[in-house]
């Protein structure tokens, strides 16, 4: 176990973009670090730079999330080291083009890296922190599972994934101290567009968000206690009327009798 009271942030692709953010303020909140991607050489510089600057332990492991026998060994991890306090599930990737031009290799490998590493980091992070009844699991989402017009179908659907998976844990955990968050980025300024074949600068600008506005006000929605974070959103109270708007639907989601509505013709 660290000696560090606040504990070890296990950030996956922290090598670059978002989670390279999230290092650096982590790191500068006092948490030791476990960096994780597959660039080990831009991990490695992230390390040295974050080392000096702040003191903080920092840990490098090469990973390929997509690869069952690197997420497993992440896993046990994550599930047996007492010393790790916080989780940002942060790795993931973009696709452009349409559905039907898009390759199906291409979709699993994104569901394998948005989802299936996001819920299985998640529930070893749980395994650890339900039980000591402390932790932050932090998951990234987006704005398009919102708004799964925009962007690719499969991107937006992993990304509605996030957000449902993350609430759901809320009210599972609901008597526990864990704490709980997803982010929802809209446009940031990182390389997951160019890596997706797309062009942020084809964007206004006024919608795109630079990578520390972002990380800082999403570290200010944890601390506020925020279980969904829309860091561009100006008032949470629109959130919370589109939560509501949805609860109006529960008292006739499931019932015994189909809809008069529906009556076959
Ligand atoms: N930027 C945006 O506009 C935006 C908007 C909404 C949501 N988000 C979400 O925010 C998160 C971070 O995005 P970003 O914009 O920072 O992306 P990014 O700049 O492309 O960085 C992605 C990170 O994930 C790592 N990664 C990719 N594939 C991986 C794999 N198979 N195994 C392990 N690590 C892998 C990359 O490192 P290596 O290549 O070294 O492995 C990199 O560190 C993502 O979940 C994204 O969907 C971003």
């Amino acid at each position: 176990m660290s000696d560090n009271s606040k504990g070890a942030a296990l950030i996956t692709g922290a090598s670059t973009g978002i989670g390279a953010v999230y290092a650096d303020r982590l790191a500068k909140r006092g948490h030791d670090l476990i960096l994780v991607a597959r660039d080990e050489a831009r991990l490695n510089a992230l390390a040295d730079r974050l080392r000096a600057e702040t003191g903080v332990k920092v840990e490098v492991i090469k990973a390929d999330l997509t690869q069952r026998a690197d997420l497993a060994g992440l896993e046990q991890r994550l599930a047996g080291d007492a010393s790790i306090t916080t989780l940002v599930n942060n790795a993931g990737v973009a696709g452009a083009g349409d559905f039907v031009g898009s390759d199906p290799d291409a979709f699993e490998k994104m569901i394998q890296l948005n989802v299936t590493a996001v819920t299985r980091l998640a529930a070893a992070a749980a395994r650890n922190f339900v039980p000591r009844d402390r932790g932050t699991i932090i998951n990234l989402a987006s704005v398009v599972a919102l708004m799964p017009e925009l962007n690719n179908p499969v991107y937006g659907a992993t990304k509605a994934f996030v957000i449902y998976l993350t609430q759901g844990l809320r009210a599972q955990f609901a008597g526990s101290a864990v704490r709980l968050q997803a982010v929802l980025p809209g446009a940031t300024r990182t390389e997951i567009w160019e890596r997706s074949g797309s062009d942020i600068n084809a964007i206004d600008p006024n919608m795109v968000m630079e990578v520390d506005d972002l990380v800082d006000a999403a570290l200010a929605g944890l601390d506020q206690g925020e279980l969904v974070t829309i860091p561009s959103l100006p008032d949470a109270a629109d959130w919370h009327a589109a939560l509501a708007a949805k609860a109006k639907l529960y008292p006739n989601l499931s019932r015994s009798r189909p809809a008069a509505r529906l009556k076959p013709a």
